[in-house]
């Protein structure tokens, strides 16, 4: 029988693009999202990671339908930006509701079906979680949030035979970029500029990035390696920035990117 692999936020950017190639590559897909995906190959159950029930009926309808799941990546993610206190306390919630409490709602809940199959789990993290931006501070938390729980995670499924990796991609082009919630009051004297000048080259960078289809080749690889790293990015120019963030002073890692993105 194929291998199942769900996929949350396969409708649309970095999900769809590595539910795709997986489909090629003779996978099973479900995409677990709020839209069906355009592509008919990919399975669909409508599904909201935020409330722990959607995801528990979703993940056991594919039990119900298939009696497995070998994978799982969680994709599902939204993008927010903005200085801290101009942030709405809803918008707020609904970051970490989606992008943190959603990964960790997916993976306790497919774990029971993962120790069955020895299976594995991807979480779709950001550089932002190494590079805390300022304007994303919130973005940054929950990046930073999933990147870590991951890492906790991946220790304790290590005798249990579950393997657990993190993708940390730079900036990609996709939907992310239009669909992000900015809070930009008028005629903000205290954060307007440079909020606006801070998102501007952040969001130029993010048309100007990756395809989702290079993140996705990288990430199929990954899924067919034996031992899977703890954490990963794609392409020359974030490994290297993780490099030198691991050596670079604190403080004069701070100061670049003030300079780049809070001046
Ligand atoms: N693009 C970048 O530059 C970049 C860089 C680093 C990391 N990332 C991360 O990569 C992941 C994918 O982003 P992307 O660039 O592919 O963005 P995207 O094209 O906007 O896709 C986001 C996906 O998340 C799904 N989603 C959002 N809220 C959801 C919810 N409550 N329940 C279920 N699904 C939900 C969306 O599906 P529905 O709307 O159908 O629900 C969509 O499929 C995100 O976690 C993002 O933080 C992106």
């Amino acid at each position: 029988m194929k291998k199942v692999i769900v996929i949350t936020g396969g409708s649309s950017g970095i999900g769809l693009a590595i539910a795709q190639q997986l489909v090629e590559k003779g996978y099973l897909i479900y995409s677990l999202s709020r839209e069906k995906p355009s592509d008919d190959r990919l399975k669909f159950i409508a599904c909201n990671v935020a409330e722990r029930d959607s995801v528990y009926f979703a993940l056991t309808t594919v039990i119900d339908e298939v009696g497995k799941i070998d994978g799982i990546i969680n994709s599902a993610g939204i993008g927010i930006s903005g200085a801290v206190e101009r942030e709405p306390a809803e918008d707020i919630e609904r970051i970490l509701d989606v992008n943190l409490l959603g990964t960790i709602n997916v993976c306790a809940c497919a774990l029971p079906f993962l120790r069955e199959t020895k299976g594995f789990i991807i979480n779709i993290s950001s550089i932002a979680a190494d590079f805390p931006l300022p304007f994303q501070a919130l973005y940054t938390a929950t990046k930073a949030g999933v990147k870590e729980f991951s890492l906790a995670l991946r220790n304790e499924m290590r005798p249990l035979g579950v393997r657990v990796s993190c993708l940390m991609p730079g900036d990609v082009k996709t939907n992310f970029t239009k669909n992000r919630t900015k809070a930009e009051p008028e005629h903000d004297e205290i954060y307007g500029e440079r909020n606006k000048r801070s998102v501007m080259r952040m969001e130029q960078d993010e048309t100007n990035g990756m395809s989702a289809h290079e993140i996705a080749a990288a990430t199929c690889k990954v899924i067919e390696k034996k031992n899977m790293p703890a954490t990963f990015t794609v392409g020359a120019k974030y490994k290297l920035f993780r490099f030198l963030k691991r050596i670079v002073p604190e403080s004069l890692f701070l100061k670049i990117l003030y300079n780049m993105y809070a001046k």
